[in-house]
């Protein structure tokens, strides 16, 4: 493809693959923006260079949230794969692939490789004690099970640490442990799991995190793991799971994240199918192919142990290197749904541009792991001072001047060409910044040079030169210049603001800008008119993606409560109409807590799941048919819009459906058949 590449490079680039439980948020952008601009720095350089992606389609959160959806799994991870697709390449990220991991070829792998690993003898099966949810019938990951904080007591903390203390411990080990699917308390049940023995691969790995592949910080901070020792690896989930299933083991599953960095390599098979390129070359032990993964921080122990063991368990090449970035923050906070400043990408399109973010991001960003801070004023003030005023203003003044006054025509010759050549001889420095990931450094050299040529025009003055026939000519060098040198600022840019770039390169109307013809000088050529490239940005734009950011999470996180109806006036016909049944809410009901009122002889005190996180406190007058202990998992009908009683035990939020004869003794619930989920409506 890049016949005229002057060198031999071949590069595999990836990008985390995000969950397919949550929209794409500018958490994510901030990743996916810096592997961006360093693939299409690759390729302006006419370097070959692939960005692999795709949907991470597996595990408990994702199953968790199709069945809340009443989809199967499959049609979440469809429908977000798309959505995400959509977010990414509406902000120019240019994967040359975007594909899922739950795919035939990442099956394939994921097989094969968990094969080659059992037979070196990496695989040993261990029986382990894990919390389970009685009510739901299903083992329990760490982070849904919450309780008090076994340190300092905080209460509602996740099963794995604590967000109060920062402690770390085993969900086991939480005092008044619940599940966060059924309210119940988990129990502790066996079970059989297949683990990876990391600790083969320690010696292997301690020279690799040693040896240029990571950021020293990383290297230091892996030093501490293998300190501790490195432990065996659970890659095992137990059914129900969305994932693939273990060959040879029933209703064992892979670890979404066994799975999930091998849809790396399944992505870019899939690619390579279809472009017949040669997959084994990237990822053959002897490959010369150059292979890095961007991820965040977070995920480091994934991509810097586990990963290369099995790469190197499977005789597969390990990654050239991992380029880890810290984390964005907003406004100085951590990104929160409850304070409204988690943002999804969508909400950020539909208010701005997104050369501006892109922009703001390479101005802050480094190699390094330090947090960055997405401040809306100074993302204001910044993108509005370099962008526009510096940059975009330069084609401004120039270009209107030279289609107006010129017919857009360029002089034969350059007014200063030393200080072209000076703009020229930065290419290395500024190549170095991007090569390096130290884009902050690179900006700033290019805006050093926009001041330059911004210093040169108020010099010259060329809007004053063509009001004198005698200097008519002069004006006309000047613009040339002011335009070429434009123009390399614009070659410099183009990783960073692509779309900007594509509006500037069809105004020089010369074909692509990249670093081959960065030298060429364009002259006595005929441009096209001249049009507006980028209005600055407006404080209204942001504070109305803020509100839309607001108010989404408002409606997402708000109970839907029911709706008060009518009181049900005694019906003067006997019959009624669809539209009268239709006003009754009636929806499958699960009973996850059930306690009898010692003082009401009547009465149960029931809880009931309808879905979607929704609770519902119900009295039912059902004591003589059934003890508590018995309703305890089953499912029921209610009446979910009935207006709520108060009564003397406390609210009751609706009706559960029973049946009983008006003239025989004898109670009994109504319950539907087996597969309805609760939150279904009858209709
Ligand atoms: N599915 C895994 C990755 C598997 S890669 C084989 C995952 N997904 S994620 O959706 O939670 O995160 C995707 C990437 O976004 C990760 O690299 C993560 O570090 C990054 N970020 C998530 N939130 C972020 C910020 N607030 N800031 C910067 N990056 C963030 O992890
Ligand atoms: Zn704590």
């Amino acid at each position: 493809m890049h016949t005229n590449t002057s060198s031999e490079r071949q590069i595999l680039v990836t990008s985390a693959l995000p969950y397919a439980n949550g929209s794409i948020h500018l958490g994510y952008m901030l990743e996916t923006i810096q592997s961006d601009i360093w693939v299409r720095f690759q390729k302006l350089r006419l370097i070959s260079c692939y960005h692999i992606c795709g949907t991470d389609a597996h595990g408990t959160p994702i199953m968790i949230r199709a069945q809340k959806e009443q989809i199967t799994p499959e049609a979440l991870v469809q429908r977000l794969n798309q959505e995400q697709k959509q977010d990414l390449h509406d902000f120019h990220i240019a994967f040359d692939q975007f594909y899922t991991t739950h795919s035939p070829e990442n099956q394939e792998l994921a097989n094969a490789i968990y094969a080659k690993l059992k037979t070196n003898g990496d695989i040993v099966t261990k029986t382990i004690e894990q919390a389970y949810d009685p009510i739901e019938n299903m083992f329990l990951p760490d982070r849904f099970v919450k309780g008090n904080c076994p340190k300092c007591g905080a209460p509602d903390q996740y099963g794995d640490n604590c967000e109060a203390c920062g402690a770390t411990y085993a969900p086991t080990e939480l005092k008044n442990p619940v599940s966060s699917l059924s309210g119940a308390t988990p129990v502790l049940k066996k079970t059989d799991h297949a683990f990876f023995k990391l600790e083969h691969y320690s010696e292997k790995l301690k020279n690799w995190t040693q040896n240029g592949h990571l950021h020293s910080a990383i290297s230091n901070k892996l030093g501490e793991w293998f300190e501790a020792g490195l432990k065996s690896w659970d890659i095992t989930r137990d059914a129900p799971y969305f994932g693939f299933p273990i060959p040879g083991l029933v209703d064992k599953y892979f670890y979404v994240w066994l799975d999930a960095p091998i849809g790396y390599m399944a992505s870019f098979k899939h690619f390579c199918d279809k472009n017949a390129l040669d997959f084994n070359a990237y990822w053959r032990q002897d490959s010369t192919a150059e292979l890095y993964h961007f991820i965040g921080k977070d995920i480091v122990y994934f991509h810097a142990l586990f990963w290369p063991a099995m790469l190197m368990g499977a005789n597969f090449r390990t990654p050239t290197a991992i380029f880890a970035h810290g984390f964005l923050t907003i406004n100085g906070q951590k990104m929160s749904k409850s304070r409204g400043t988690f943002i999804t990408a969508r909400q950020y399109l539909n208010h701005l541009h997104p050369d501006y973010l892109r922009y703001y991001f390479a101005a802050k960003l480094s190699s390094g792991i330090d947090d960055i801070d997405l401040n809306f004023q100074d993302f204001i003030q910044r993108v509005n001072a370099d962008l526009i005023n510096k940059f975009v203003n330069i084609g401004s003044r120039l270009g209107a001047i030279l289609t107006k006054q010129f017919e857009g025509k360029l002089s034969a010759h350059l007014d200063k060409p030393e200080l072209y050549d000076q703009f020229v001889q930065q290419a290395q420095s500024i190549a170095l910044g991007f090569e390096t990931r130290e884009y902050h450094k690179a900006i700033r050299e290019i805006m050093a040079l926009a001041d330059i040529a911004n210093q040169y025009i108020d010099q010259e003055k060329p809007w004053a030169l063509i009001k004198n026939p005698e200097t008519h000519d002069k004006a006309q060098a000047v613009c040339t210049l002011g335009l070429n040198l434009f123009k390399i600022l614009a070659t410099y840019l183009k990783p960073v603001v692509p779309s900007l770039v594509l509006k500037i390169e069809a105004f020089f109307n010369q074909g692509e800008l990249n670093w081959e013809n960065l030298a060429e000088p364009i002259l006595n050529k005929t441009l096209n008119p001249f049009t507006p490239l980028f209005s600055r940005i407006e404080a209204k734009q942001v504070d109305l993606m803020m509100q839309e950011a607001k108010t989404e999470t408002e409606i997402t996180i708000q109970p839907i409560t029911a709706p008060t109806i009518e009181p049900t006036i005694e019906p003067i016909e006997p019959l009624i109409t669809i539209d009268d049944f239709s006003k009754i809410d009636l929806r499958v009901a699960k009973i996850i807590q059930a306690e009898a009122i010692p003082e009401a002889d009547k009465l149960l005190k029931l809880t009931l799941d309808i879905g979607e996180g929704r609770y519902r406190q119900v009295f039912a007058g059902i004591k003589s048919a059934y003890t508590p202990e018995s309703l305890l998992g089953k499912f029921t009908v209610m009446v979910a819009n009935l207006a709520p009683r108060k009564m003397r035990f406390g609210l009751s939020e609706g009706m559960i459906l029973a049946a009983k004869s008006p003239n025989e003794s004898g109670l009994y619930i109504l319950e539907p058949h087996e597969g309805a989920k609760p939150g279904m409506r009858l209709q």
